[in-house]
């Protein structure tokens, strides 16, 4: 009985190492406005938006615009042609700012990505200077909830249809310590 708990716990073990070499390997890249592959990302991404996401939560249709906005960010990570995650994060004034999207394709989860994108978009609003970083999650998109508890954000409250008249939105936030 001991063995069989020893192996799992090495399985369990080699798993979580595996998990983090990938996201160790991933490279995460910052959309910039000018870039020759613009169009060639936000189509991509726009793909994985429409199958990912419920039409009143996607922002497929929208993308191109909010990316164009002032004080937006869009971060995305590949492997070889293929987008395997991305975040966008925006800082609408000097005191906080949001996790816009996050998403990873589903034949990449679980591997850190999702982890690793967050992390880096909330060292970008940290270098804005921002007080707090805050987001909006369906609390049935449990991997999310999950994600955002480890990385600390707290919950803020629940608003009630927000999504759509029977979806509401935890409002949760981060608050960096500013001394
Ligand atoms: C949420 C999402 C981005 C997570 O991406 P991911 O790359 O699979 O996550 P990671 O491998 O980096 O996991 C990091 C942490 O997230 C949580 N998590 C990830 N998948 C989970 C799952 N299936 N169940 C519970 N928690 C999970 C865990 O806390 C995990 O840490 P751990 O491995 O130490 O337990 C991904 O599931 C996704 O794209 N979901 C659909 C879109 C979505 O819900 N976006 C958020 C909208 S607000």
């Amino acid at each position: 009985m001991m063995a069989a708990v020893c192996g799992d716990l090495r399985i369990a073990y080699a798993a979580k190492t595996e998990k983090y070499e990938i996201a160790e390997m991933a490279e995460i890249v910052e959309l910039q406005r000018n870039s020759a592959n613009w169009v060639k990302v936000v189509d991509d991404i726009v793909r994985i938006e429409k199958k990912i996401f419920p039409k009143h939560e996607s922002l497929a249709r929208s993308f191109d615009e909010e990316l164009k906005k002032k004080n937006s960010g869009l971060l995305y990570t590949q492997f070889g042609e293929e987008i395997a995650g991305y975040v966008m994060y925006s800082w609408p004034s000097s005191l906080s700012a949001c996790i816009t999207k996050l998403a990873v394709k589903e034949n990449y989860r679980g591997q850190g990505l999702g982890e690793k994108l967050l992390k880096v978009a909330i060292e970008k609003c940290r270098t804005r200077n921002v007080h707090r970083v805050s987001l909006h999650v369906d609390p049935t998109r449990a991997a999310a909830m999950q994600l955002y508890k480890k990385l600390r954000f707290q919950v803020d409250t629940l608003v009630e249809g927000y999504y759509s008249s029977d979806r509401n939105a935890y409002r949760m936030y981060l608050d960096f310590d500013m001394e």
